[in-house]
């Protein structure tokens, strides 16, 4: 674990713990989080843990025509709505329920649906640039970085975003070299210095999986 300034145990003000998992793109954040979730609901119970994905706050683009919403940089921290975030994690710890919007890959804009997302006791974030913004890691009670090779990376986004993201080949490539890489060079590698665990290889990495699982069940007893 990392000794980073404005970083972990100082920030536990709250009954609410949340922690968050950052990375590049399809480094396996989502896999992490989604298995720390099933796992723990399984052990202390599903009401009492929550995932929010970074990506549901990204900007809203309505106003804008489809055109021009396919130019946006969406690996630059101004892509996202971090304000909405911060406020939505500061309305949880007072115990308030929230609308965490949803957001359309496809149209590269929010939908206009949004679901109820009440108070937990763990709240698990995963997103590319969660540890990027100050503000945001001062809100946080433990920060996990998925350390995964880029190669592996793209790979995996290539044949998610065909898939599941109505991407083609050449707009997988072309963004990636034009964003996606350099955003990642430039934020996202520079953030894990604020991480307080490196986790290697991705979303299989089981013995880091138990790590997080157990750290997450004793900060659950000590509050
Ligand atoms: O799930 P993942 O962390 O990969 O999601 C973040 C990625 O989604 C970013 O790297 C960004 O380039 C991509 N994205 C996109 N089109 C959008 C919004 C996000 O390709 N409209
Ligand atoms: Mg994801």
């Amino acid at each position: 674990m990392s000794d980073s300034t404005a970083n972990s145990n100082a920030r536990a003000d709250t009954n609410t713990i949340i922690i968050a998992i950052a990375g590049a793109s399809a480094s396996g954040k989502s896999l992490i989080a989604s298995t720390i979730h099933k796992e723990l609901c399984e052990e202390v119970g599903g009401s009492d843990i929550g995932i929010i994905s970074e990506d549901s706050y990204y900007k809203d683009q309505s106003h804008l025509s489809f055109e021009q919403r396919i130019e946006t940089n969406y690996d630059h921290p101004s892509s996202m709505d971090h304000d909405l975030l911060v406020s939505h994690l500061q309305q949880l710890k007072r115990g308030e329920a929230i609308q965490v919007p949803e957001y359309s890959y496809v149209e590269h804009t929010r939908t206009p649906n949004s679901r109820e997302f009440r108070p937990r006791r763990v709240i698990i974030l995963e997103g590319i640039l969660l540890l990027t913004d100050e503000r945001l890691r001062r809100e946080l009670n433990a920060s996990i970085f998925v350390d995964a090779p880029l190669d592996i990376c793209f790979i995996r986004r290539l044949q998610r975003d065909m898939q599941e993201r109505g991407r083609s080949l050449e707009s997988v490539v072309s963004q990636y070299r034009k964003t996606v890489r350099p955003m990642f060079l430039q934020f996202i590698q520079p953030s894990k210095q604020f991480a307080d665990i490196i986790v290697p290889r991705g979303g299989k990495n089981r013995i880091a999986i138990n790590i997080l699982k157990a750290q997450i069940l004793q900060m659950l007893k000590q509050k």
